[in-house]
């Protein structure tokens, strides 16, 4: 096996995805005929150590972990050394903040001379819009710059070289629990492996979903996983609103185990198999085999009765992703409606009832942006995994503060860089 210790130089881009249902490791490499990004290999081992986000059982995370690893090395014929982890926890929070400063002038004969801005000053006014006061246990994992103003000119994307009075920078910044985010890193590094990164996860499934047209002109990236479902809001070529909700699909699983009194398993067979997230479009007179428990008696129920526990918990969901939405004040810039992925966006007919509860256009996010040699992209559960390669192949689209050796080390070079690739 080829051993690749500069993942970047060799031109291999390895994601870990720490999912609630599943950890999914990608491997992708850059086409050296196309230019364009080509998925390796994908690994994937059901999630035991990760509950809603959080690590309940750090050896159990530790082992899956390796074993989703060792799978996708197989696939890829190569070994991983580094990588970016992704996070998904309620202790995700998104906060709009703002900087400005006064630009320099030079004086020439008593005439003033409007001073060009520069890289630095770019850096000054988004390091003040990022200097606010955290809680002690809580870190910056991402500074995404959403635009500048020079005195009164509005929705400037890059301001280097232009000249005026006052600098002002906009920018959404996503923080995370210290504790949570160390402790997921240590877990990567106790296989072995430097952690380059950590992104959150709702950003890595919109990097391998979403169309620059809908980041453009409004969309909301519902990435509806097991214990988790994560919203981003992107307006104007940037993010307006990061934020996880404790709930995710592994809550219906969890009405079917109840209301049919059958094993978890057996309910997340029947959920994909007989689930539908709209009760009418399933027929009453279509009926399955309850699995038998005990010696009890045999048992039979309706797709349709089935569904209707289905839909219900789904709507539940599906309106507090609404009510999200509306307390972020964005739900009329929402152009393209929402993209839902993550592997409980496979729910039949989800589409059809997140269209009715939220009032605007839905589809489903299937991974794109990559060659899908190994054949296992399409589905949206592997879009943040997928996503993942895709933001270390661009590390300039987006801006990742945070580093497992250091939480919040200042890696402003960046941020111009990012802002010439991001609008
Ligand atoms: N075909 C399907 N029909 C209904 N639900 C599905 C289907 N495939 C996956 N899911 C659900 O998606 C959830 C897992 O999504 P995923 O994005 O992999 O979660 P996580 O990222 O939290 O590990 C599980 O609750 C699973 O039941
Ligand atoms: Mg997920």
């Amino acid at each position: 096996m080829k051993n690749f210790s500069l993942p970047k130089e060799k031109n291999i881009y390895v994601g870990i995805d720490v999912g609630s249902s599943k950890i999914c490791c990608s491997i992708s490499t850059i086409d050296p005929i196309e230019g364009t990004l080509q998925l390796l290999g994908i690994g994937s081992s059901p999630s035991t150590g990760v509950k809603i986000g959080s690590i309940t059982h750090r050896e159990n995370l530790i082992s899956e972990m390796e074993a989703a690893i060792k799978e996708a090395e197989m696939m890829a014929d190569a070994k991983v050394s580094s990588a970016i982890v992704s996070i998904s926890s309620e202790q995700i929070r998104g906060i709009n903040t703002q900087g400005a400063i006064a630009i320099q002038k030079n004086q020439m004969n008593n005439v003033p001379i409007q001073h060009e801005i520069t890289e630095s000053d770019v850096q000054r006014v988004v390091d003040l819009a990022k200097g606010i006061s955290l809680p002690i246990d809580r870190d910056i994992l991402h500074v995404l710059p959403q635009e500048f103003m020079i005195d009164t000119m509005e929705k400037i994307k890059d301001p280097v070289g232009m000249s005026g009075h006052r600098l002002e920078a906009h920018v959404h910044l996503i923080t995370v629990s210290t504790t949570a985010a160390t402790n997921i890193a240590n877990c990567a590094q106790e296989l072995g492996i430097t952690v380059d990164g950590l992104v959150f996860q709702g950003l890595a499934s919109g990097t391998a979903v979403l169309d620059k047209d809908e980041k453009d002109h409004g969309v909301a990236l519902v990435d509806f996983g097991e214990g988790t479902t994560d919203l981003s809001i992107y307006h104007d070529d940037g993010i307006r609103h990061a934020s996880v909700l404790g709930i995710g699909s592994g809550s219906i699983t969890n009405d079917i185990g109840v209301m049919l009194q059958v094993g978890m398993e057996e309910a997340e067979s029947i959920k994909r198999t007989y689930g539908s997230a709209k009760a009418s479009l399933s027929s009453p007179e279509l009926e399955f085999d309850l699995p038998v428990k005990n010696g009890g008696i045999a048992r039979r129920i309706s797709e349709h009765e089935l569904s209707r526990y289905v839909e219900a918990r789904t709507e539940e969901i599906l309106r507090l992703v609404k009510r999200e939405i509306i307390r972020a004040g964005l739900i009329e810039n929402l152009t393209y409606g929402v993209v839902l992925t993550g592997g409980g966006a496979n729910l039949k007919n989800i589409s059809g009832l997140a269209e009715e509860i939220l009032e605007m256009p839905v589809r489903i996010g299937k991974p794109k942006g990559v060659q899908d040699t190994v054949g296992m992209a399409s589905d949206p559960a592997f879009s943040a995994a997928v996503g993942l390669g895709i933001w270390c192949y661009q590390p300039d689209e987006m801006f990742s503060d945070y580093h497992a050796e250091s939480p919040v080390k200042q890696t402003f070079k960046h941020i111009f860089r990012w802002f010439k690739d991001f609008f």
